[in-house]
């Protein structure tokens, strides 16, 4: 998860012990500053909609996720103590927002399955995963089949698409998206949205767990061809697409020097 942290922090959180810590709100904003001096941008559209720019966003993005060791490590930007954390916030989430099916659930950008083996397919019968690199989903087909936990009857489809190109043709009781939203350009986004509004079951929910910059400004990341953006521009961006937001909430207990990461759950406005 690259994204996840400003390169040039990694550095500085080699010390940082997860337990007991919480950034604040200062120390984003402080951090968030330093970043956005070296790239901001107020566009709308960060990352172009003209031809050329658009397929090399993605093109960048995949070779970057090509080059990533398929481990948990791997996914989490080295950040891999995270994720037990970030999977019991993920699951007192969605204990408050009370998912009525427990059929069939998407997980998007699921990389080697970390989140829908320890959150959705506890709770879920099936879960589907879509992921654009193929040693990722060779990974999660491994993770998500082993024998522990008699799992094996709960992997899905694997859709190895990008999500810009990808329309489901079932209906999901929930749609899981973590931490790969600031892969796909403004107009991407709300026609993704858009998308999932309509694969929805009646009284499902689509969620979203991303990380946003603390200012009204979207942050670049080159170096993995991703964006940052700030929670208006998400929330936006949801409405646009015929969402209504059910709750938001902010991901507690992880490591200082991280930018805030959001969860909110939508159903589709009536
Ligand atoms: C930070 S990892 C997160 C993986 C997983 N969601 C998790 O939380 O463990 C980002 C994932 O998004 C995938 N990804 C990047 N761009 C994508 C795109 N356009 N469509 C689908 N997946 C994409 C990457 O290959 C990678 O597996």
């Amino acid at each position: 998860m690259s994204n996840t942290l400003d390169k040039d922090l990694l550095s500085k959180m080699d010390n940082v012990n997860v337990a007991g810590h919480e950034s604040t709100e200062n120390d984003d904003a402080q951090l968030a500053n330093n970043i956005e001096q070296a790239e901001p941008t107020t566009n709308r559209d960060a990352i172009g909609t003209e031809n050329k720019v658009v397929p090399e966003f993605y093109n960048k993005a995949q070779k970057y996720w090509a080059e990533v060791p398929a481990t948990v490590n791997g996914m989490l930007g080295g950040l891999g103590y995270i994720s037990a954390i970030d999977i019991q916030g993920s699951k007192n989430f969605l204990r408050e927002i009370k998912v009525p099916g427990k059929k069939l659930a998407l997980d998007c950008g699921a990389g080697i399955g970390r989140v829908s083996r320890n959150l959705l397919m506890p709770l879920f019968a099936t879960v589907d995963l879509v992921e654009q690199d193929t040693a990722f989903t060779e990974k999660a087909r491994e993770l998500c089949t082993s024998e522990e936990g008699g799992r094996q009857n709960s992997l899905g489809e694997i859709y190895n698409v990008g999500l810009q190109e990808f329309s489901p043709s079932h209906k999901y009781d929930l749609i899981w998206c973590q931490w790969v939203l600031g892969h796909l350009t403004d107009q991407d986004l709300v026609a993704f949205f858009r998308r999932m509004r309509l694969s929805l079951e009646p009284g499902a929910y689509f969620c979203m767990k991303e990380n946003v910059s603390t200012s009204k400004t979207i942050i670049k990341d080159d170096e993995d061809s991703s964006v940052t953006r700030p929670l208006a521009l998400y929330e936006e961006s949801l409405k646009e697409a015929g969402f209504r937001i059910v709750r938001k909430v902010r991901q507690q207990n992880f490591p200082k020097g991280l930018f805030p990461v959001y969860m909110i759950a939508c159903r589709p406005r009536t």
